[in-house]
């Protein structure tokens, strides 16, 4: 163990508790950022900005067994309200923060905009990376601006909405130019105060809310039906370790989505423009047979055929040949070509 300053790095470090697959995969130097100030040290030490990997909650991520360079654990805190106007509050955040404690913190103030996005699981800085998104809202929504530190540099950076370039589990942060290059330190939201925008439409959230005889909604009940349906048809990480979705949903043109309702009548489809459409991949990859379907140590969740389950003991390269596998055969029986939302490192 080497210590810099008050920072302590670890050497072969088990990842085991830090990604929601639950892959023991060892990083070769290890430490935890609880302020941005830390960072300039830590560039220091680091030599090579390339084999820095920030992690957050690991909860996007497939890991390989050995993690070469510099793993940093971001944990810096904070919630600030910083503008206040009379139906709108800007709030700075620290990207370490757990992004489910954020939107509960949201809720006791009576702060709307992302209760759809209740129980999502990760930091706040992950957010803006991959445009997080459910139930018919996602991260750009609500979204003011971020701060983050340039690795090659040192320096600091603000990105505005138009400089994130958002899109469907999309920002300039995963680009190829950009990606790993930038360490995001604060997001700041913008949420209503007052007169909220509710979206109730999407899934059982309405439904749910009838059930329970509530008329005028308020952010928080959204939350509470949101908590539900999400808890009936994911598995929980603790218990079977996943990353949520493994692949993207396909966007795919409506011509190609027509053909092949010729063939499935029952085929969903999300709309997305005049030209195209998504296709759920949990579909796509349940109709080849997937669905609950295990070999070795992983499987496709019974629930819920997009979610890949490690039952215990599964290396990275396994669940990665698994997946591989599930892709082909959606590739040989539809034609389409799924991507993976889960970052392989
Ligand atoms: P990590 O997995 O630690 O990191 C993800 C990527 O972002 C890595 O490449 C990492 O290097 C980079 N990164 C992380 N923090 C920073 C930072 N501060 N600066 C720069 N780069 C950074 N996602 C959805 O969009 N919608 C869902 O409904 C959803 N449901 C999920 C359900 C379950 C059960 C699980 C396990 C996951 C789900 N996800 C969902 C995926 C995941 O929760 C999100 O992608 C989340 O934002 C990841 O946060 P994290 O802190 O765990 O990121
Ligand atoms: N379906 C099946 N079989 C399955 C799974 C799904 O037929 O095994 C079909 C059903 O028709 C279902 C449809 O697919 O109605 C859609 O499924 P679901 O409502 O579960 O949503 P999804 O499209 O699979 C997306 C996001 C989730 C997000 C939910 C709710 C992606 C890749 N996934 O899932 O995000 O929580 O919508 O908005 O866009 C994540 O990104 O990790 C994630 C969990």
């Amino acid at each position: 163990m080497q210590q810099i300053t008050s920072m302590l790095i670890h050497t072969n470090y088990n990842l085991r508790f830090h990604n929601t697959f639950g892959i023991p995969a060892v990083a070769e130097r290890f430490a935890t950022v609880h302020h941005p100030e830390e960072l300039s040290v830590i560039l220091a030490a680091a030599g090579n900005p390339q084999d820095l990997l920030l992690l957050g909650e690991g909860s996007n991520v497939l890991l390989p067994d050995l993690v070469p360079g510099l793993v940093l654990l971001n944990r810096i805190q904070g919630i600030d309200i910083v503008r206040e106007r009379p139906r709108e509050v800007i709030v700075a955040v620290g990207s370490g923060v757990n992004w489910h404690q954020f939107v509960l913190w949201t809720l006791r103030q009576g702060l709307g905009g992302i209760e759809n996005l209740a129980l999502i699981p990760g930091t706040v800085g992950a957010s803006p990376i991959q445009n997080i998104g459910a139930y018919g809202v996602e991260l750009k929504d609500v979204f003011e601006e971020l701060e983050a530190i340039d690795w090659r540099t040192g320096k600091k950076q603000r990105f505005t909405a138009e400089d994130c370039q958002f899109g469907y589990r999309f920002s300039i942060f995963k680009d190829k130019e950009l990606a790993r290059k930038f360490y995001l330190s604060k997001i700041y939201f913008k949420l209503t105060k007052g007169h909220h925008h509710l979206n109730t439409s999407y899934g059982a959230i309405q439904e749910l809310l009838d059930n329970w005889q509530i008329s005028e909604p308020q952010p928080a009940d959204v939350a509470a039906a949101v908590i539900e349906i999400r808890r009936a048809k994911l598995p929980d990480w603790r218990q079977l370790g996943n990353a949520g979705s493994f692949f993207k949903n396909p966007v795919v043109d409506r011509d190609f989505f027509n053909n092949l309702r010729t063939d499935y009548p029952q085929a969903p489809s999300y709309p997305v423009d005049e030209q195209s459409v998504k296709i759920p991949a949990g579909w796509l990859i349940d109709q080849c047979g997937w669905k609950g379907k295990r070999i070795g140590n992983v499987g496709c969740y019974s629930a819920q055929a997009l979610v890949i389950v490690n039952y215990g003991g599964a290396s990275g390269q396994e669940v990665l040949a698994f997946s591989e596998q599930v892709a082909a055969s959606v590739l040989d029986r539809f034609g389409v070509v799924l991507e993976r939302e889960v970052n392989w490192v």
